[in-house]
């Protein structure tokens, strides 16, 4: 392996972007961070920087100072940005959920928050996650501000609003759950094939790859390479983008002495990415988070783990000399 060349060096020659889920404080205040985050990675999404709630917490009051640091940064290092997330039930501030507005005003406010946030980043980022998470793992819809109010209808329009706010952007639909085959991805299948046969400006369908290899599980468990294969495939056939955009591997609950437990690990990251790259239109990988230090996952499940590439001292783990090696064949 030629160990001088970065991931994203060996990266870029595959055409692939390879990036991280970046926390705003941890980049203004963590040297090594942000090293690492620019000689490693050519892409970013920020973990929360550009969620509704962060960018418009209050109904006069906008916030962009942490994405734009963000979006700054990825430009001096040549990084591209996915944007996340516009339409998101768990990203809407108070304010909107609980101003007991009509449907009318929540149209206007949804369409104005669209409007000045995607307006803002015009011609800076790659791609905007428009929506996430409507589909629950049993295919039914999940209980979501937004869509209980306005039905499937309004898909339509957050996508042409956010269109005709930055043209060049390209627009995805990011689930979780998805990977594989199963309820959840045929309904999302179903709905991104109807909706395009609308005409909605929709380009690319995210996977966040929230995996875990620990029984029980509090995140998805590994998907079957199979049938992670001809998901991509069918969606790469309707002519969107592909991209993993939340990829954790989570290892508690796992059995073995740290280095197998760790190498379990790496293998999983090869697996799934080696699957995704013999598919057309797969772009890029992203990994929810720099490294171990800052990781959502224990916060959200109780408990510790060690998910990403790189652990809590910034020494690269098996998992990244795994993607190394599968970018390297
Ligand atoms: C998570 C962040 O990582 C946490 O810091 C935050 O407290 C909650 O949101 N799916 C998504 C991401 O689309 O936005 C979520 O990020 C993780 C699940």
């Amino acid at each position: 392996m030629d160990v001088k060349k970065s991931l994203r060096e060996l990266a870029q020659k595959q055409d692939i972007f390879i990036g991280a889920a970046v926390d705003a404080r941890s980049l203004q205040k963590d040297q090594k961070y942000s090293l690492l985050l620019a000689q490693e990675f050519n892409m970013i999404t920020p973990e929360n920087a550009m969620k509704f709630r962060y960018l418009h917490p209050e109904r006069d009051q906008y916030n962009f100072y942490d994405a734009d640091g963000i979006v700054g940064f990825a430009q001096r290092h040549k990084m591209k940005v996915r944007g996340h997330t516009l339409v998101w039930h768990k990203g809407t501030p108070k304010w909107v959920t609980k101003g007991k507005f009509t449907k009318k005003d929540l149209k206007q406010i949804l369409h104005d928050y669209i409007k000045v946030v995607v307006g803002h980043f015009k011609g800076k980022l790659y791609a905007w996650d428009v929506l996430n998470e409507i589909i629950k793992g049993d295919g039914s819809e999940e209980e979501s501000f937004w869509l209980d109010i306005f039905g499937e209808e309004y898909l339509s329009w957050i996508f042409q609003w956010a269109h005709e706010a930055d043209p060049e952007a390209k627009l995805f639909y990011n689930e979780w759950g998805a990977e594989e085959i199963n309820k959840k991805s045929d309904v999302v299948y179903a709905l991104v094939k109807r909706i395009l046969n609308n005409g909605v400006p929709i380009h690319g369908i995210g996977l966040q790859m929230h995996i875990g290899l620990g029984e029980p599980n509090m995140v998805e468990a590994v998907p079957k390479l199979d049938s992670l294969r001809k998901n991509m495939q069918r969606f790469s056939d309707l002519g969107l983008e592909i991209h993993i955009t939340e990829m954790d591997v989570a290892i508690q609950g796992t059995k073995g002495t740290m280095v197998e437990r760790l190498q379990a690990q790496a293998q999983t990251y090869a697996d799934i990415f080696k699957t995704a790259m013999t598919v057309k239109n797969f772009k890029a990988l992203v990994t929810w988070g720099l490294t171990d230090k800052y990781s959502w996952i224990p916060e959200y499940s109780g408990k510790p783990d060690a998910p990403l590439l790189i652990d809590e001292n910034y020494t690269f783990k098996p998992a990244y000399y795994a993607l190394k090696n599968v970018l390297e064949k």
